[in-house]
């Protein structure tokens, strides 16, 4: 893909400052691309900022949390001053544990809900006033719990549902103005915090790589490609979309996370 098309655009990610969201910022930024990068740590969004800017892109790292309006608010006003209006927006704060329903407090059940959900919300709707209008590209990233219920994640399941659903109700009610929305649904992704949490231990992942039909763990740069595809002119006719990018882990039904919430409570001990 050409992705020359990307240079001088204005990408911010919400949750960026890791993982696969940094990676699809790392992406971008290689690419000639504006970059913004929040996320609640004051430390990673500089440290962030900094690696791509080391990559030649102007780039800017802003601390907010999703769960705070206020704070979204100032940080798409902060951005689009820089940088301008926004052409893609990544959505992909998130936090995970191992828990089964009743190892779970409502306060742990809803502090899942806050920062998924209900920042997801907070993220769209805020940055909506700053989207480039028509063209702009908003990217969920969600999670196979979003429509596989899985024992231990009755948290990620609600939430992760919600954002999907958010997804194709936002694509209905921001096609007319020309913005597209999509969710991808990232595989086991290797070296991330959420396939750590989710299957500690090299014998976890092994297990977890078999279960996937194509056999591997996916790369950071599976899903970075898939972001930057329904970026890009190629993707000009998709939204409402819910994408999983994950080597066909979705067809294989619920998963048992017993062996590693066992692992995890140990971890945890
Ligand atoms: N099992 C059961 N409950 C847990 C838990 C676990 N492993 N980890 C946290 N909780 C509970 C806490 O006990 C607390 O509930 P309580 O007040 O009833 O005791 C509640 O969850 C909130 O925990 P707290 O640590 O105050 O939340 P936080 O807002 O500081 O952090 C988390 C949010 C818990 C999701 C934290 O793990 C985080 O920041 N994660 C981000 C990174 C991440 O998860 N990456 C993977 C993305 S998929
Ligand atoms: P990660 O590195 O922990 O990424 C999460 C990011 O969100 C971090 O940058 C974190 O930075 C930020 N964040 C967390 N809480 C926040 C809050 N309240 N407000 C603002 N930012 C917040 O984990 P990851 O594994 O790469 O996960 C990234 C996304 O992919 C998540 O949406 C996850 O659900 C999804 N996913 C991951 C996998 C996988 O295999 N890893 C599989 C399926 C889906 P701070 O700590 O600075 O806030």
């Amino acid at each position: 893909m050409d992705t020359s098309q990307f240079k001088g655009r204005h990408l911010f990610v919400a949750g960026g400052s890791s993982g696969i969201n940094f990676g699809i910022a790392q992406a971008f930024a290689r690419a000639g691309a504006k970059v913004t990068v929040m996320s609640r740590s004051a430390d990673k969004v500089v440290s962030a900022a900094a690696q791509l800017q080391a990559l030649g892109a102007q780039a800017i790292g802003i601390a907010a949390d999703v769960r705070h309006p206020e704070a979204v608010q100032a940080a798409f006003a902060q951005a689009e001053e820089n940088f301008g209006p926004i052409d893609v927006l990544v959505s992909g704060a998130a936090g995970n544990f191992l828990a089964s329903a009743l190892d779970m407090s409502p306060n742990a059940f809803k502090t899942v809900v806050d920062i998924d959900l209900l920042g997801s919300f907070n993220v769209a709707r805020l940055a909506h006033a700053h989207l480039r209008k028509p063209g702009a590209c908003v990217i969920q990233i969600s999670a196979g719990q979003s429509f596989i219920p899985t024992p231990f994640q009755a948290h990620v399941c609600a939430a992760k549902a919600g954002v999907d659903m958010l997804t194709q109700v936002l694509a209905l009610e921001w096609g007319a103005q020309g913005i597209r929305i999509n969710s991808i649904v990232p595989g086991p992704i290797a070296d991330t915090e959420g396939l750590k949490r989710l299957a500690p231990g090299e014998d976890n992942l092994k297990a977890m790589a078999e279960r996937v039909p194509l056999k591997r763990l996916g790369k950071i740069e599976d899903i970075a490609r898939m972001a930057m595809l329904l970026a890009s002119d190629w993707g000009s006719y998709i939204t409402g979309a819910i994408i999983p990018v994950d080597g066909g882990l979705a067809l294989s039904g619920p998963r048992d996370f017993t062996a590693a919430a066992a692992a995890s409570r140990r971890e945890k001990a």
